[in-house]
């Protein structure tokens, strides 16, 4: 498409929005805000607040403990399969429960234990800190090191090998990838959109590679979740873990989900064994067994009012579904990029994410120098809402269900006049807490 920076262009685009009247199944407080960070936390559907009312109320406050047999209980796999439906799942493989960390580390663990010969695990430099985190917390578990005072338990043990960047921090190493996956390799494990530059990794054919040299494939799909879509069950991924607070609108830390393939699920054990993944949690049983199939990843009671209220939030995105929300999304990430081009450039603005859509997510990184400052300025001065990651990034997310274009046009501009007035100048590099 021949792409125009007029406002009135904006507006056609708008005009020409299959997804327009989405917007207003969510809760738009300012409408003068442009909230670019849905891809960090998304707006608060109206499906959501209503039933965050009847649960407190009516759930909690009248049906109090018999709510358990009322829905609670088997909430995590009711919207898990929901989830399963964004991300190519079919029932019985995906729970909600606990954290993306604790997922990952519940799950990694297990893929490790399962292969005790072979000793590699590999990620990227582009993986979410935590989750780099995680496997070293695992490596440490599993192999302490000899000064642990834990003793060392001799040959063998685990590696975690980090494939870098080929390029200015926007595209992993793909080919340093492809030849680090040996026969020892137990996991590959890599964030299928990365946080940072928005790179989309082919993930069937890197779950392909993996497999052809016997490794197991876990994926983070925090990123991707509703915002792209996702074939787990077709690439025949084993493992995925994702967040639900960013594009599924689930709400400030709303449960995590995990993804264990059928064909693998009972071959695995769980590090944590708690009372919900029991086979017969009722039966109170002083010894465990693991409940079948994915179930025995659950460990204890969840939060249900944020879990149920999560449910909730998944209705506008089940409703557009994914591939209406794929094609809103690439229009708008290739109609940023070509403001950047043509509007920011000047002011020493790079693009620091793929120029290709097909290998970019929901949201872009525009790099600059003074970029936390800028951030900043938009933030306390301009109500506009995108995040800052370190060392220059700025990151814009368009979360397809309820930005217009005009808003996008509108953020460029704001941005123009922070860098025309040089508002930036008026902050300190020291970063505050949360960026
Ligand atoms: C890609 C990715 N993985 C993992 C996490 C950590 O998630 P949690 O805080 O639920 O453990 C995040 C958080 O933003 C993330 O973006």
């Amino acid at each position: 498409m021949d792409f125009s920076t007029s406002k009135d262009f904006a507006l056609q685009l708008d005009s020409e929005d299959k997804l327009a009247s989405f917007r207003d199944l969510f809760l738009i407080h300012d409408p003068s805000l442009i909230y670019l960070d849905g891809n960090s936390l998304g707006v608060l559907p109206k499906s959501a607040q209503a039933k965050a009312r009847e649960i407190v109320d009516e759930q909690w406050g009248k049906d109090l403990i018999r709510g358990w047999n009322k829905g609670w209980w088997e909430a995590p796999s009711r919207v898990g399969d929901k989830i399963g439906k964004l991300i190519g799942a079919d029932a019985g493989q995906v729970l909600v429960n606990d954290t993306v960390s604790l997922n990952l580390f519940k799950l990694a663990t297990s893929a490790l234990t399962l292969q005790p010969n072979k000793k590699r695990i590999i990620t990227d430099t582009f993986n979410f800190p935590s989750d780099l985190y995680i496997l070293q917390g695992i490596k440490n578990l599993l192999s302490p090191s000899p000064d642990s005072g834990r003793g060392a338990r001799g040959e063998g043990k685990h590696e975690i090998i980090r494939i870098g960047a080929s390029d200015n921090d926007i595209t992993p190493n793909i080919a340093e990838l492809e030849s680090a996956i040996n026969e020892n390799t137990a996991l590959v494990t890599l964030s299928h959109v990365v946080f940072k530059s928005g790179y989309i990794y082919d993930m069937q054919r890197i779950t392909e590679l993996a497999h052809a040299k016997g490794a197991l494939v876990l994926w983070d799909l925090s990123h991707s979740v509703g915002s792209i879509p996702i074939e787990l069950d077709k690439c025949n991924a084993d493992f995925a873990i994702g967040c639900t607070y960013k594009y599924l609108n689930g709400g400030p830390g709303a449960q995590a989900f995990l993804y264990v393939n059928k064909k693998i699920q009972n071959k695995l054990s769980s590090p944590i064994w708690g009372w919900w993944g029991q086979k017969n949690p009722f039966d109170f049983s002083l010894d465990y067994e693991p409940a079948d199939g994915a179930q025995r990843f659950l460990v204890g009671t969840q939060p249900m009012i944020s879990l149920l209220t999560m449910e909730a939030a998944l209705e506008p995105t089940l409703q557009a579904g994914m591939d209406a929300i794929r094609q809103k999304s690439i229009l708008m990430t290739d109609y940023a990029v070509y403001l950047t081009e043509n509007v920011l450039a000047k002011y020493g603005f790079t693009l620091g994410s793929p120029i290709d859509s097909s290998q970019r997510g929901s949201h872009i990184s525009i790099r600059h120098e003074d970029g936390y400052r800028i951030n900043r300025a938009l933030i306390e001065e301009m109500n506009v809402i995108p995040d800052f990651r370190a060392p220059d990034n700025i990151r814009l997310g368009f979360a397809p269900l309820y930005i217009s274009f005009s808003e996008v046009w509108e953020g460029f501009d704001r941005i123009k006049r922070v860098m025309e007035e040089k508002r930036y100048e008026n902050y300190p590099k020291q970063k505050l807490a949360v960026t």
